[in-house]
């Protein structure tokens, strides 16, 4: 069978948060967007992952017209829990940021909003996508060629997508970054020598909002998905099996790290979902090469901690969006030029933020006893300091978007 050939202003890779975003993003502008996705639909809406996000994020929802069930069932809170040395702090983020919240919304809610107003607004999405491979990306005419289809037995379809431009929002596994030459691009990255195991339990809400805590066992964090869902993270060895952990283990070890503040307790439920993530901080630079831009996890990663990753995906693609526009209504080159600049200086100040928040509350086994009492110093002099407390808080809401 033959090739099939088709064509569209800007072609994307992956459908998850950068991918979304930007469709929608272009489409308001009157760009037309294409998107592949290599999973299912009912993958990507139940895949868990983020849970926080940043004020602007929210606003920039609302503004799409994309945020109704959001401001509906979304949980907002004036600020967060940090808890170590048998002590519980407040951070009054709303305070310490003149009314920004923390918005507790999850990343597959959020896909499900994005990727429901995208098929009704007649945009093309194609789910099930293998073999992509990014052809050209330094000519004026870039394609994109994949098969889909014959799942049920039917005849897969070769298709080439010819696009003006290219973009890999195809998480930190996709191909986009590899597509640009080795050569062409440095990579920034720390490993952590430690990860997550994150859990999904049936249980009302044992706090009214998020609880950080440090502990001499590792670090742990209480956050919430609705009134009968809650969302836990402990510290945990990144090479461990996830059958190692049986529900009476996860819960005895999150009572440990929890429960140091006198008076609380964290009520147990049945837990419905467990895996473990490793953790790394990552920057790929530049994130352009000819006709290709990456965005999101493609181009960076950061530690969980911070719940920076989502709406930093997000960013780059309000950015890169801006650049298309400019390009496209009034013919402006430089502001793609500055694409990766622009983004990067965000990029960086997120990094920062989510290894200082990272280092400061996972016990490092490869930290000297030294190293272990500056965090505490560094805890101790945060909850006592206001100027401190706001600098935390105006990097947790998002910094200011310029
Ligand atoms: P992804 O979400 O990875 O999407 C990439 C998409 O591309 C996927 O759908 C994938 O299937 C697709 N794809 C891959 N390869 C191909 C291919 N060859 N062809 C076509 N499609 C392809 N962030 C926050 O902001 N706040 C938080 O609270 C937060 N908490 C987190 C907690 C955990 C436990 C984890 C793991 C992450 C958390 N994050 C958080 C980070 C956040 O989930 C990611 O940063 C975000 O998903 C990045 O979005 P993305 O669109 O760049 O990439
Ligand atoms: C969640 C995830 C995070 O990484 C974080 O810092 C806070 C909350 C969550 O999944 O709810």
């Amino acid at each position: 069978m033959g090739i099939r050939r088709t064509r569209t202003q800007v072609g994307i890779v992956g459908a998850g948060p950068a991918g979304l975003f930007l469709a929608h993003l272009l489409h308001r502008s009157g760009i037309e967007a294409v998107i592949l996705e290599s999973r299912a639909r009912e993958e990507i809406e139940g895949t868990i992952r983020a849970g926080v996000l940043e004020q602007w994020t929210v606003d920039l929802m609302n503004a799409m017209g994309l945020g109704a069930r959001m401001m509906r069932e979304a949980h907002f809170h004036d600020g967060f829990t940090l808890r170590f040395a048998g002590e519980s702090h407040h951070v009054d983020v709303r305070d310490l940021t003149e009314g920004k919240r923390v918005t507790v919304y999850a990343q597959h809610e959020v896909l499900k909003d994005l990727l429901a107003a995208w098929l009704e607004s007649g945009g093309r999405i194609v789910f099930g996508v293998r073999d992509v491979v990014l052809n050209g990306i330094e000519s004026e005419l870039p394609s994109i060629a994949f098969r889909h289809g014959g799942e049920g037995g039917g005849e897969a379809e070769a298709e080439e997508l010819h696009c003006d431009f290219l973009v890999g929002c195809d998480g930190f596994h996709g191909p986009s970054r590899q597509a640009i030459p080795a050569g062409a691009r440095t990579e920034y990255q720390k490993v952590y020598p430690f990860g997550w195991l994150g859990i999904l339990c049936e249980a009302p809400p044992s706090h009214h909002e998020l609880i950080y805590a440090r502990h001499e066992r590792g670090f742990a964090l209480l956050s919430t998905r609705s009134p009968d869902i809650q969302r836990l993270y402990l510290q945990c060895d990144p090479h461990d099996d996830i059958a190692n952990w049986s529900d009476d283990r996860i819960w005895a070890e999150l009572h440990r790290r929890l429960e140091t503040a006198a008076g609380w307790r964290l009520v147990e439920g049945r837990i419905f979902q467990k895996n473990i993530v490793s953790m790394r901080s990552f920057v790929c630079e530049p994130m352009q090469h000819g006709r290709l831009f990456i965005a999101g996890d493609a181009a960076h990663i950061v530690p969980p901690t911070g719940a920076k990753g989502l709406n930093l995906a997000v960013a780059d693609v309000l950015v890169l969006s801006r650049a298309l526009e400019g390009h496209y209504r009034a013919g402006r080159r430089d502001r793609l030029d500055a694409y990766g600049a622009t983004a990067l200086r965000r990029i960086w100040k997120a990094e920062r933020f989510s290894w200082s928040m990272t280092t400061m509350l996972h016990t490092n086994p490869e930290e000297t006893s030294f190293e272990q009492r500056i965090r505490m110093a560094e805890l101790d002099y945060l909850v006592h300091s206001r100027a401190a407390l706001t600098a935390l808080a105006e990097n947790y809401v998002g910094l200011p978007f310029d």
